[in-house]
């Protein structure tokens, strides 16, 4: 894994701009597995292998954050063998990757409700945080047992806590405090955020922080994605225009 320049325009041809945070719906697995005629189970194993594969291409393209969808909070309600397919998962990631991951200066964050996870699940989990806490050089954060309107709905209640306890007044809040509860706290907000498989929604998927990330949607199934679908999606992102609700500055001078 190539040493990463986590700057925004790291690694980017001249003129173009790259992303410093990409967020990834993780979707297609189940329709991967049915076109070859594969138990659904195998269409995760395939999606655990595109993940490693954009995980080793990401430091190299300039990107110094990719939060991944693993496991949504709807997704409990899917038949309970699929359930411990997923939930199996992390584990099966962290088992092939987590000494390498250690070792190429990746710190993992698995952010997401831990009720409802098995104690082993909790453990892997906590494990791999530690393991790679001073590292720095990049961050992937896999969303696990996440939704964000409950995360919104978290945060709220624990900033109501702080309230009831008077560590907090309801004037303090603003837009900046709102966001240090919320489990993406730590990471900027995502720049681009890529769905593969032809949908075209956000799912319950970092919807505060999704506040001015550029979408961009691919007819790609997650178990063949790889460094090629990757750079395209940033390919698409560089030709964006991201005023953040401003204008360019010709236009001040024209708006007199
Ligand atoms: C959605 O595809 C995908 C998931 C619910 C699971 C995504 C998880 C991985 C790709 C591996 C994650 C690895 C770790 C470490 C957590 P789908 O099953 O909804 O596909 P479909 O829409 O084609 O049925």
């Amino acid at each position: 894994m190539a040493a990463a320049d986590t700057s925004p325009n790291a690694g980017a041809p001249e003129g173009t701009v790259r992303p410093l945070h990409v967020a990834i719906v993780m979707d297609g697995n189940g329709r991967w597995a049915k076109q070859r005629g594969l138990p659904r189970p195998l269409g995760h194993r395939a999606g655990v292998e595109a993940l490693r594969r954009t995980v080793s291409a990401a430091p190299g393209l300039g990107i110094g954050w990719l939060t991944v969808f693993g496991f949504s909070t709807e997704n409990w309600s899917r038949p309970a063998a699929e359930v411990a397919e997923l939930m199996a998962l992390p584990k099966r990631y962290f088992e092939s990757d987590l000494g390498r991951l250690e070792r190429e200066g990746v710190r993992v964050r698995v952010i997401g409700r831990r009720e409802g996870l098995s104690k082993e699940l909790v453990r892997l989990v906590e494990n791999a945080q530690a393991r790679t806490a001073h590292n720095s050089r990049f961050n992937l954060n896999i969303a696990f047992n996440y939704g964000a309107q409950g995360d919104i709905t978290d945060a709220a209640r624990r900033f109501a806590e702080d309230v009831a306890a008077g560590r907090r007044r309801p004037e303090d809040l603003d837009e900046a405090l709102f966001g240090s509860f919320l489990a993406t706290a730590d990471a900027p907000p995502p720049d681009l955020i890529v769905r593969p498989s032809g949908e075209q929604r956000l799912s319950n998927f970092l919807l505060w922080e999704a506040a001015y990330a550029e979408l961009v949607f691919q007819d790609v199934l997650w178990p063949d994605y790889g460094e090629e679908h990757l750079r395209a999606a940033l390919a698409e992102f560089a030709g964006r225009d991201r005023r953040y609700g401003a204008i360019v500055a010709d236009d001040v001078l024209a708006a007199g």
